[in-house]
Order: C-alpha cells, then sequence, then structure tokens
C-alpha cells in the first residue's frame, strides 16, 4: 500500500546517503526510464529542494545538459521573490550535445520557470587550441566565464561513459581509450572509473571538478536502472554536500549486494 511505499522509499533514501556518506538522497518511486513521469518527479523534487536551500541575496545556479536536465528544467516553479534573486548559467561549454539539451538551452528553460534570468556561454564546438585559448580572452566570454566561477549552486546529472562518448561524437580513439581505462560515468565532460577515479578529462572552459569543492549546494539528478554503475562511481567521490535526486529502479540496483 502506499504508507508502505513512501516508508520503503525513507528507508532507501537513507541507505543511500549513509552508503554514499553525501548529504541526502531523494528517491523517487519507479524507473524513469520506463516511465516519463518518474522524471517529471525528480523536477518536482528539484524545485522543492531549491526552494528550501537557495538563500536570499543573488544565486548564481549553474547547470550542465543533457535529457534528464531538459526535462526536470520543465518542472521547475517561481524561485524568486523581493529578496532571492536568481541567474542561471551554463556549467561548461560546448560538449557536443544537440541544441536542445545543451546547458545554454537548460539554463534559459530554468529561468523562464523559475522566473529568474538567465546568461548564455557561446563557444562552438571542436576548437583548435589556439582559438580555444584567445577565446578565453574574450571580454563577453570573460563575463560570463567569471559568473560560473562564483556560482553558489550546480545541477547536473550522471551519464554513462561509453553512451555519452558515442552520444558525443568522440574519436574512435577517445571510445578506445575509454575501453581500456575502464570509464563507466561521465560527468561535466569527465569520465570515472568504478573507484570513482577521473580517467579522462574533455578539455572545455567553465566549471572544473576541483571547483565543485567549495560550491554550497550541489544537486546531482540521474535515474535508471541501467544508469546504476555510472552513479555509484560518481557519487562515490561527490563532494559530500551534493544531494542525489534518483529513482528506486538505480536506487535497488545499486544497494544489491550492500
Ligand atoms: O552533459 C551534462 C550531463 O549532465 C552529464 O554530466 C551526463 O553525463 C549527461 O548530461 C547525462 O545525460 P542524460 O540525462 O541525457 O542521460
Amino acid at each position: 500500500n502506499f504508507m508502505d511505499q513512501l516508508l520503503g522509499t525513507h528507508q532507501t533514501e537513507q541507505q543511500l546517503a549513509e552508503y554514499f556518506g553525501n548529504q541526502r538522497c531523494i528517491v523517487v518511486s519507479g524507473n524513469s526510464e520506463e516511465q516519463t513521469k518518474v522524471a517529471d518527479a525528480f523536477g518536482e523534487a528539484l524545485s522543492e529542494a531549491l526552494d528550501r536551500l537557495l538563500p536570499e541575496g543573488e544565486n548564481i545556479i549553474a547547470v550542465m545538459g543533457g535529457t534528464t536536465m531538459a526535462v526536470v528544467a520543465e518542472q521547475l516553479s517561481n524561485l524568486e521573490n523581493k529578496k532571492r534573486h536568481n541567474l542561471f548559467v551554463p556549467a561548461r561549454g560546448g560538449i557536443g550535445e544537440a541544441i536542445t539539451v545543451q546547458a545554454n538551452s537548460v539554463s534559459a528553460r530554468m529561468a523562464a520557470k523559475a522566473n529568474g534570468n538567465h546568461r548564455a556561454l557561446y563557444v562552438p564546438e571542436q576548437l583548435s587550441l589556439a582559438t580555444y585559448n584567445s577565446l578565453l580572452n574574450e571580454p563577453s566570454i570573460q563575463e560570463v566565464l567569471n559568473l560560473i566561477s562564483e556560482a553558489n549552486c550546480v545541477i547536473h546529472s550522471i551519464g554513462r561513459a561509453l553512451h555519452m562518448a558515442a552520444r558525443r561524437k568522440m574519436t574512435e580513439k577517445e571510445l578506445v581509450m575509454l575501453k581500456q581505462a575502464n570509464a563507466v560515468a561521465e560527468s561535466f565532460g569527465y569520465f570515472f572509473n568504478e573507484k570513482g577515479e577521473v580517467v579522462y578529462k574533455v578539455p572545455r572552459i567553465g566549471i572544473e571538478l576541483q571547483d565543485l569543492a567549495k560550491v554550497p549546494i550541489i544537486m546531482a539528478i540521474a535515474g535508471g536502472k541501467s544508469k546504476a554503475k555510472a552513479i555509484r562511481a560518481y557519487m562515490k567521490n561527490a563532494p559530500k554536500q551534493t544531494w542525489l535526486i534518483t529513482d528506486e529502479a538505480a536506487a535497488n540496483e545499486i544497494l544489491k549486494g550492500v
């Protein structure tokens, strides 16, 4: 019945947070890979959490892209009030996603839903190192990069390493290297093995993994049974203030045999 289900989920949340040693885990019932309403529920949970966690004043919220992030963005509700203003920025530029799920699009959508503002970061794909370095000195890009570096909230998802590498059209050589390194998870353009160690990094501008340590509010949103390994790997070394929003399918798979 409903009460058992609720208590069961609550217990899973606590077990999961204990296992990862992170601040909090929210487990939505179901499997987001099979039922779209589960991903919508991620968004509702995110909206509630942000409303509780975001302090008064000017917040800078850096967001990643991906399909989960795009779905979740649609569920945000107003986060503005007289004392609290939110600016959404993409966390990293140009990691090779389709336009609708790019961090720029997600951040614009989240801002629209939450009645906040947003700033875009325009960096083309496939840059040569020389162009990349000169872009960094572009004042308009510098300005957004400075905002990103001051973010007090980061929202991201977690993906499966090889799946993400293929989706982002990384080279055959990179794919082979990722396989050899036993990469299982990807987040922020970083690839992780099962121990949660970084085995590869796509050079991109914006937030670096080590910058996360000083970000007070971090929300990771990922679910589905097939992502269990990736979530476990990433969460192992994730900053402890990270809140994980996931589903029962992933949580049960992660906790199997614990
Ligand atoms: O690109 C941002 C990101 O959040 C990655 O960190 C992650 O690997 C990916 O999106 C997940 O994508 P999806 O939600 O489409 O599975």
